[in-house]
């Protein structure tokens, strides 16, 4: 090899590099060129190597021309560096959205559920919105006229009992309790809109029970409230019954027994066909075949004038049942009190 080989071959891998440094936009692109040009296996490297083949006395000016092309492809990577590093620090930066919640779903995935009582509620809200009901919702601790004297449950009443309420020790005039019951809301709701009234009301209830199979003393509830001008007990009937079919299904009835609640008049407990033995009679349902679900009844007249309704204008009714209790007939669950144990062999079931 001469001179003039040489450097036809040193100005080949100069427009070569060109060419290829022109196109490269990553570090490893980058690296990849280094290593190919410059690195110990490279092309210039390789010439080093040839140096022998050239005359003695044109070797230090070979050497000088090889040296020149190493030292500009060296610099122009080095030079080429921290711009492809910005770069690519914005690439990773831009889609590296910092978005916690994304963090938060994808760890937790699988692992989160609705707790089947709101499930249960929800369900219910849906079925009586689609009936045309509204959903409203009132305070958790109430006076004492709201939770009883409103309700048409007079002093010395057993429901008033201090064995069934808690009383909160605020200073005031008024007694306040933690609602025994939803049935509170009614006269909100009363006073707080005209009628036609068609409302639900869900919410949390509090009593002071022993905790057992079939009692928490935290539980919730859902109550109805239709108040209107020629109202009917034939109303509250179908009402109860439509209910029943939207939500256990077309073969399930409801029937309504004589009771007695302060607050309505007349009253009735409503039962449902046993979910268990659907009908049949079981250990369930006793062997009647049927299951209690709640209370209801025709608003009494002193509950309407207690919320300023005339009840010479206006009848309505009333119903009022337990979403704890819904929900272990649904899921046939044993002891109500794994519902807020928050036993994870449990909530990782439902
Ligand atoms: N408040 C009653 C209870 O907690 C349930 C109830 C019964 C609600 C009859 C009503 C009703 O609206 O009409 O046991």
């Amino acid at each position: 090899m001469d001179l003039s080989q040489l450097s036809t071959v040193l100005t080949e891998i100069n427009s070569e590099f060109d060419q290829r440094i022109a196109e490269a936009s990553t570090l490893s692109v980058i690296d990849q060129l280094k290593s190919d040009f410059v690195g110990k296996k490279g092309r210039v490297a390789l010439l080093y190597r040839q140096l022998g083949q050239i005359e003695a006395s044109l070797r230090p000016s070979a050497g000088e021309l090889i040296n020149a092309v190493r030292d500009r492809i060296e610099a122009t990577i080095e030079d080429l560096y921290p711009a492809v590093r910005r770069a690519e620090r914005s690439k990773t930066i831009a889609s590296d959205v910092n978005d916690p919640t994304s963090v938060i779903l994808r760890s937790y995935q699988g692992s989160g559920r609705i707790h089947p009582v709101t499930r249960t509620r929800m369900e219910l809200e849906d079925i009586f919105v689609g009936m045309g009901f509204s959903v409203e919702e009132g305070p958790e601790a109430e006076s004492e006229w709201y939770n009883f004297e409103a309700l048409n449950i007079p002093k010395f009443h057993p429901a008033r009992d201090g064995q069934d309420s808690f009383y909160l020790d605020l200073d005031g005039d008024d007694q306040v309790v933690l609602r025994t019951h939803t049935s509170p809301v009614q006269i909100r709701v009363m006073q707080s809109q005209t009628p036609p009234i068609y409302a639900v009301m869900p919410g949390r209830v509090y009593r002071r029970d022993t905790a057992d199979a079939r009692h928490t003393i935290g539980f919730h509830q859902i109550e109805g409230l239709v108040v209107d001008k020629g109202i009917t007990f034939g109303h509250l009937a179908s009402t109860i019954e439509t209910f029943t079919k939207a939500y256990f299904g077309p073969d399930m009835n409801a029937r309504l027994r004589p009771a007695y609640f302060p607050f309505t008049e007349p009253s009735a407990e409503f039962e449902v066909t046993c979910t268990i033995c659907r009908g049949k009679g079981c250990r369930t349902c006793s062997g009647t075949g049927w299951i209690e679900l709640g209370g209801c009844g025709m608003v009494h007249p002193n509950v309407l004038r207690a919320a300023g309704l005339d009840p010479e204008v206006f009848s309505g009714f009333a119903f009022g049942f337990g979403i704890d209790r819904l929900t272990q007939m649904r899921d046939e669950i044993a002891d109500m009190r794994i519902l807020t144990e928050n036993d994870l062999r449990y909530m990782r079931s439902i």
